[in-house]
């Protein structure tokens, strides 16, 4: 079967977050006037897609519907942990023990949870920057103090600063790092030898580890995701988690996986959570993991067409721009900061949002060392692209 990424599918009257939440998200303001009308935006914000979730998924969801009833649920059945396991085994040569799998309505609610039980209130939470801004906002829930490690950037080539991360890890107070493999919002996809030293020095410290790896299956053809477990393999002081649902478009189901090596904290997190979850979640989840190899395939062969065709048409018309295609991710990380002479006293969501109809994230979104760069999500129809690159282009060129 060839899927069909170009169409357009209406989100309208969805409660969708991507078409009616932006003004609460992005501006922090419900009631914020812009000059276009919300039909008229091009979004390129929220990291969900605009294609259909899967088809397979949706029959499995219908099935379960159709069993009638939708009282308390939780994974119970080996067959989900088979369908994970199976996907972990064939996509990274990597499984983990069945006792080790527990879920949560979503990693965000995994890492608050994960920051108040692994750290003290006096301990720190160490997160790379740029960083996916739920890291700080786990570590501020708790009230735990941040440290921050700067990736360096080297003609848009982001990697990891050793002797930065070495110093602050080596502080007896910083306990913690949320990692991101691979990396959002630049997209790295951490190479073996990378994820060793990284591991390396996390183990050094006796330091805990949240491998936040929930965009593991999106990369680029012909790239491989290596997570950190398979490398460190007798450390327990790491966790893991991954979820079907950027694979598939599936967030709103609120469902991932944490994988807890560790008995102790196992044994905290199972008291403080009842792994109840939403029975069509799990039918989603399930399907997703049996099925979704080939669809998977060829979204993965949309998303780099997404990513070339992006190239060329920046190349062509915003020389100025700076760039890598994304390893991972539908997530572009574009610098645009030679196009303005006041880059600091300009929010460019708010400027791209107001003066070219598209909706995005950008540099103040991302926590710190993020200056001048605007994040595209890539995940939509080819026509959708296509505008909403010109809009960005259009206003940039004019500037
Ligand atoms: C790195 C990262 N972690 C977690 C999430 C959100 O996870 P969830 O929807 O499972 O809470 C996102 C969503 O964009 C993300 O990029």
């Amino acid at each position: 079967m060839n899927y069909d990424f170009d169409r357009i599918i209406d989100r309208r009257n969805t409660n969708a977050l991507n078409t009616d939440g932006f003004r609460g998200y992005i501006f922090k303001d419900e009631k914020i006037d812009l000059p276009f009308r919300d039909e008229y935006f091009i979004r390129m914000w929220v990291a969900d897609m605009e294609f259909a979730t899967p088809d397979f998924i949706r029959d499995a969801i219908k099935r379960r519907v159709d069993r009638q009833i939708l009282g308390y649920s939780m994974v119970f059945d080996p067959a989900y942990y088979e369908a994970f396991s199976s996907w972990t085994q064939k996509m990274y040569g990597w499984k983990f023990e069945k006792g080790h799998l527990v879920t949560s309505p979503g990693i965000i609610p995994a890492l608050y949870d994960l920051v108040e039980f692994l750290t003290k209130p006096d301990e720190k939470v160490l997160i790379l920057t740029p960083s996916y801004a739920y890291f700080k906002h786990a570590a501020r829930r708790s009230k735990r103090a941040l440290v921050c490690s700067d990736l360096l950037n080297e003609d848009e080539n982001y990697r990891m600063d050793w002797e930065d991360l070495r110093r602050k890890a080596a502080d007896e107070k910083t306990t913690l790092c949320i990692f991101c493999n691979p990396h959002n919002p630049t997209g790295r996809v951490w190479t073996e030898e990378e994820l060793k030293t990284f591991g390396d020095i996390m183990v050094d410290n006796n330091m805990w580890v949240v491998s936040d790896e929930i965009h593991c299956d999106l990369l680029r053809s012909g790239i491989t995701h290596t997570p950190l477990a398979k490398l460190f393999p007798d450390y327990d002081r790491l966790v893991t988690c991954m979820a079907p649902s950027k694979t598939f478009n599936t967030a709103g189901l609120m469902f991932s996986n944490v994988i807890i090596p560790n008995e102790e904290l196992r044994a905290l997190w199972n008291s403080r959570n009842d792994g109840l979850c939403n029975p069509l979640s799990i039918t989603g989840a399930q399907a997703a993991y049996e099925q979704g190899y080939e669809w998977l395939r060829q979204l993965k062969l949309y998303l780099d067409s997404n990513f070339s065709f992006m190239d060329e048409y920046l190349k062509a018309n915003l020389p100025k721009a700076k760039y890598r295609v994304s390893q991972s991710t539908y997530l572009a990380w574009i610098d645009v900061s030679a196009y303005f002479t006041d880059i600091d006293r300009v929010s460019l969501p708010l400027f791209f949002a107001e003066r070219a109809g598209v909706l995005l994230e950008a540099d103040e979104m991302f926590v710190q060392n993020a200056g001048g760069h605007i994040r595209l999500n890539l995940a939509c129809p080819r026509s959708i692209l296509e505008e909403g690159l010109k809009r960005i282009c259009n206003v940039l060129n004019r500037l």
